[in-house]
């Protein structure tokens, strides 16, 4: 199964950091029947908050980076648990910011760009079809698998940084064209018009799915933004790592006796409502998965035409922050009591501890993990209700 470079690294003759990478992936290979391994061109390492990874995992970045463990491919990071820049500002706590900058620190000598985004695609980097990559954040995975057509499995975030160590995955799973077929097709029946109808829709889908990809029909258009929101709901609720959605994404391949059902106005209502608590929200998020810079501009739009009521997040790439930046949007959206927050999101930040305990999101995603993760009651639902409640 393994080539004889492939065989090197296993037997220690790249270096120990290497060996114990190429371990990882050689006994992945062999759980899930890999015949063998492929070169990728990117990994995506998850696993980068304080928060979700904790002592444990610093030490184990700390041990690889001291083996002196570097990336082989294009190799960026998931969301952290402060924006870098302002997380004084932010009252996130002194102690967790210190063992923040460690976990950076490590993954910056491994030569791990601190991109901090569960959106690489919204920053140039996206993978063509057919290309195989080894990301590991969910929603990323989601996205790549299924608008970009780019083969990747749901890897963990040691997989992933073993990949990126190595430059290979082994082949299963989402790899090999013949995984690649939906037996559940949605017909959808309403209209679906703002990310949080998309984020209801995942939210509800997700939890039926379980291990199958749902194959949706009946949505005439999608935007980017759309979509993300829908794999990101999904991967949350039900592992979804591929979904297609017919005449918008590349691929659709559905086995002919897959089972069908609807999903209607009455079901999408009651997925919102069911997300909400219908409490005034402390503090509003926006961006997850992160927002695009179209989305930063939509938001600065809507609140320069009525001020929100609450405290509000836009949570997006430091990327893209920057864009915001030069266009102005930070600006309106700061003077409206917001603020653009990039390296970090609501979920991954040490949001329970920084004085919130009701949070507004129109993600499905986040509406999943913040009671969870975070001990936030949720408020779920479009922005112009969220924000003025
Ligand atoms: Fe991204 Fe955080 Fe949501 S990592 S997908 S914004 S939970």
């Amino acid at each position: 199964m393994l080539t004889n470079n492939e065989q090197k690294m296993l037997d220690g003759e790249m270096g120990e950091a290497t060996q114990q990478s190429m371990e990882i992936l050689f006994a992945l290979g062999k759980i899930y029947n890999a015949k063998k391994m492929i070169p990728i061109t990117s990994a995506q390492v998850s696993g980068v908050s304080y928060k979700t990874i904790g002592d444990a995992g610093i030490e184990y970045l700390e041990d690889l980076a001291t083996k002196k463990a570097k990336v082989t491919v294009p190799t960026f990071l998931n969301p952290a648990g402060m924006d870098i820049e302002q997380w004084k500002k932010m009252n996130v706590p002194a102690d967790f910011a210190k063992k923040q900058m460690q976990i950076l620190d490590a993954y910056s000598k491994m030569g791990i760009m601190q991109s901090c985004t569960c959106t690489p695609y919204l920053i140039g980097i996206r993978p063509k079809k057919g290309e195989h990559i080894a990301w590991a954040e969910s929603s990323a995975v989601a996205f790549a698998n299924s608008v970009l057509g780019a083969r990747t499995n749901r890897e963990g975030g040691p997989s992933a940084l073993a990949s990126a160590i190595c430059g290979i995955t082994p082949c299963y799973g989402l790899h090999e064209d013949s995984s690649r077929v939906s037996s559940l097709v949605i017909n959808i029946k309403c209209e679906l018009k703002t990310i949080a109808d998309f984020g209801a829709l995942g939210y509800a889908i997700g939890t039926i799915a379980k291990n199958k990809y749902p194959a949706f029909k009946g949505i005439k258009t999608a935007t980017e933004e759309q979509l993300k929101v829908l794999g990101a709901s999904m991967a949350a609720t039900g592992s979804v790592p591929l979904f297609f959605v017919e005449n918008i994404t590349p691929e659709w391949n559905v086995v002919e006796d897959a089972e069908e059902i609807q999903f209607d106005a009455t079901e999408l209502k009651t997925s919102k409502t069911k997300l909400d608590t219908k409490e005034k929200p402390q503090l509003v998020t926006i961006g997850c998965p992160h927002a695009s810079l179209e989305e930063i501009r939509q938001v600065a739009e809507l609140v320069t035409k009525k001020k929100p009521t609450c405290e509000f997040w836009v949570c997006t790439a430091r990327k893209t922050k920057q864009e915001a930046d030069k266009f102005g949007y930070t600006k309106i959206i700061e003077n409206a009591g917001g603020n653009v927050v990039a390296d970090t999101c609501m979920v991954v930040c040490p949001l329970e501890r920084m004085g919130y305990d009701i949070t507004g999101t129109n993600s499905g995603k986040a509406a999943k993990y913040l009671p969870d993760l975070c001990k936030q009651r949720v408020a779920f639902g479009d922005l112009n209700d969220i924000l003025y409640r």
